[in-house]
């Protein structure tokens, strides 16, 4: 039994001896520690030995288990170490690398217009309306008295989508619409912003969409002078303290009388330079004073009623305040034309 057991252990330590990895390691430890294991088989064969060979074999016996165990373990240290060590190096992090800034976002520039004008005129009073862009020909022309036939509708060429509804060409219709919500009630202070379209060729200055922002106020006794006014505050608080407008007599089939509103150059300050042409002044609205016609189809008696009217478009605003020369740059998104605007 003793030869037996010497014979088990040199055959396990010649087999522990060649083994290669994790596995076959533990396949031999099962074969020879395990419940069925040869060691297990001998020892459960001790009862049959005489009394005074049973501890001599016991001895043996635990020796070679021992000398298993050892081998067993030292080569269990050395799995555990390696696949600790393989683990570390595939889960390696260089924190010496450049890290990869993650991109921010941002305000688009004519939405912080847009913002900036809403502030200016929520200061003053008005509130923010809204109106379709996809628009009824009557809101569109005719109730801003522009009958069908009339040849004023030849300075806007239209997006139409049947005969009575079209992609609205200006936010005037929605002087119109608010007048219609709120039913003769005064005083109506609103101002509109949103995307209108005509059928332009895009170049530097003209884009088939763009960006309108409409005003319309109206109560009792509102006069000219009124509209003077609110304009040079509006222009004041967006270009500077030292900004003058002009009223120069113009023509919209919507207002009586109409002005086209030119603000003094923020360039040059109004000496001339090339954005003014030499003039020291830009033209950046229209605007006049409510028609009777408009009112009455309003809803509003134009004997108890008057109110002033205005329209800019945001673009062209911006373009004067940021110095951009070409239009399409709001809208082809290049971040390089748009990170300017970042901290502005
Ligand atoms: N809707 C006009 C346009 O698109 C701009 C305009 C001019 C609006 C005079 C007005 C106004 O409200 O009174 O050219």
């Amino acid at each position: 039994m003793k030869e037996r057991l010497e014979a088990l252990k040199q055959e396990a330590l010649q087999e522990l001896s060649a083994v290669g990895n994790q596995q076959e390691l533990n396949e031999l430890r099962v074969k020879y520690l395990g419940k069925k294991g040869p060691l297990t088989e001998v020892l459960r064969g001790m009862g049959a030995l005489s009394a005074e060979e049973r501890p001599v074999i016991g001895q043996v016996a635990n020796d070679v288990r021992a000398a298993i165990e050892a081998v067993i373990e030292e080569k269990q240290a050395t799995y555990t170490r390696l696949e600790t060590e393989n683990r570390l190096r595939a889960e390696m992090i260089d924190v010496t690398l450049p890290g990869r800034p993650s991109q921010q976002g941002a305000v688009h520039p004519l939405s912080k217009v847009i913002q900036e004008i809403e502030d200016i005129f929520i200061g003053m009073g008005y509130t923010v309306a809204e109106g379709p862009e996809v628009e009824q020909d009557y809101y569109n022309f005719e109730a801003l008295n522009l009958p069908k036939d009339h040849p004023a509708r030849d300075m806007q060429d239209s997006f139409y989508i049947t005969e009575e509804i079209l992609m609205r060409t200006q936010t005037s219709p929605v002087q119109v619409r608010t007048m219609e919500k709120r039913k003769g009630d005064v005083p109506i202070k609103i101002i509109c912003p949103g995307k209108v379209f005509r059928r332009d060729d895009d170049d530097a200055t003209h884009s088939h969409m763009f960006t309108q922002i409409e005003g319309l106020v109206i109560d009792r006794n509102v006069r000219m002078s009124d509209l003077k006014g609110t304009l040079l505050q509006f222009v004041q608080e967006m270009y500077g303290p030292e900004t003058r407008i002009r009223l120069r007599p113009s023509f919209f089939p919507f207002t009586e009388p109409s002005v086209e509103v030119d603000v003094s150059c923020a360039m040059c300050k109004g000496s001339g330079c090339r954005t003014c042409k030499q003039t020291g002044w830009l033209e950046i609205l229209g605007a006049g004073m409510v028609h009777p016609r408009v009112l009455e189809m309003g809803g509003y008696d134009p004997k108890e009623y008057t109110g002033f009217a205005f329209g800019m478009g945001v673009e062209r605003i911006a373009m004067l305040k940021y110095g951009i020369e070409d239009i399409r740059h709001f809208y082809t998104n290049d971040l390089r034309f748009l990170k300017q605007f970042l901290h502005v």
